[in-house]
């Protein structure tokens, strides 16, 4: 079995005071790494720093919302300072604002698209201008979601950034890459103040506080677990075991970890000078058209009563 050792490594973690960031944050401390914890709630990221303190680790919170170029530039110039470099850079911090297209306002589009897609993207560049400098590589380790991949009813803002979060994955895998730099997105499912609002889940984030075992449907079947359960990808990635790749999204929950494939075309079809609305409507049901994709997340597969 490799080991994972990153010891010497430094880290910033957005929005690691509770959840999975708090699971990512606990998690590269115990591999070697210090750590930033970065939230916009000051008592969550000092009790974070306090248990990764306790806990035998090295952390120090630095209290900012990100979405902006000052956030960003204040994470990683705390690392700097406080441990002289940045190797691993974890966006996680989030937020959701659901609800349907038609009664969606912009305040909840701008809401979600800041703290995710610009949070990923104004943390990423500073990031990656530090570890250029440095000229040794690193991590970036962006975070995706199922909503993302698949599209997800009322979370239009959210699937929108999550979606353009696996975007510039693929594309900054490539901006990045000869300077050592790999860039992922991961794409978690657990238990969290954010997915204990789903329905069918909550009888089950109910038990799992009470210390009950998830039954193996929902760890293995649906990969839904514990926030610790998905952050054992984040020290993996961030380690030279996984220097080697980059441009991916990776699926993990529960007892399950998963590739995602990216879109590519599936099919194709020709018309010789190119197509008119007319030769597409009688061509493209029997072509292109005969397999649609589905889109959405698939419900969950609960065994028979
Ligand atoms: N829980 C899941 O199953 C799941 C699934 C897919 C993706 N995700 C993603 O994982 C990430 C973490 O989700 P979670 O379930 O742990 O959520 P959570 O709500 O439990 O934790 C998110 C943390 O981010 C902090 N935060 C919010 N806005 C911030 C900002 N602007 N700057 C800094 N911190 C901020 C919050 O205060 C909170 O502590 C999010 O990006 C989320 O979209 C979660």
């Amino acid at each position: 079995m490799p080991s994972i050792d990153l010891t010497g490594k430094a880290a910033v973690v957005t929005g690691s005071g509770r959840g999975l960031g708090l699971a990512y944050a606990h998690a590269l401390a115990a591999h070697g790494a210090s750590v930033v914890v970065n939230d916009i709630d000051e008592a969550v990221a000092e009790q974070a720093v306090k248990s990764i303190t306790e806990a035998g680790g090295r952390a120090v919170a630095e209290v900012v919302p990100v979405g902006t170029t000052e956030a960003a530039d204040r994470l990683v110039s705390r690392a700097v300072e406080e441990f002289g470099r940045l190797d691993v850079l974890v966006t996680n911090a989030g937020i959701l604002r659901d609800r349907v297209l038609w009664k969606m306002t912009d305040d909840d589009f701008d809401a979600v698209i800041t703290t995710h897609l610009k949070g990923t993207f104004t943390c990423a560049r500073a990031a990656a201008v530090r570890m250029r400098e440095q000229g040794e590589g690193g991590s970036l380790i962006l975070v995706g979601s199922p909503a993302g991949q698949r599209g997800n009813f009322g979370q239009t803002n959210y699937a929108a950034a999550k979606a353009g979060i696996a975007a510039m994955a693929r594309t900054w895998s490539m901006e990045l890459g000869r300077a050592g730099i790999t860039v992922n997105a991961i794409v978690p499912v657990a238990a969290t103040a954010m997915t204990e609002t789903i329905p069918a889940f909550a009888p089950y984030a109910e038990a799992m506080r009470n210390g009950e075992p998830l039954p193996d449907f929902l760890r293995k079947g649906e990969g839904f677990g514990t926030p610790e359960d998905c952050a054992a990808l984040v020290p993996f990635l961030a380690s030279e075991a996984a220097r080697g790749i980059t441009g991916q999204a990776i699926g993990i929950g529960g007892d399950k970890v998963a590739l995602w494939s990216h879109p590519q075309e599936i099919s194709a079809a020709y018309a010789d000078g190119g197509w008119t609305p007319e030769t597409l409507a009688d061509a493209f049901p029997t072509s292109v058209g005969a397999e649609l994709q589905t889109v959405g997340i698939p419900a969950p597969k609960f065994p028979e009563a």
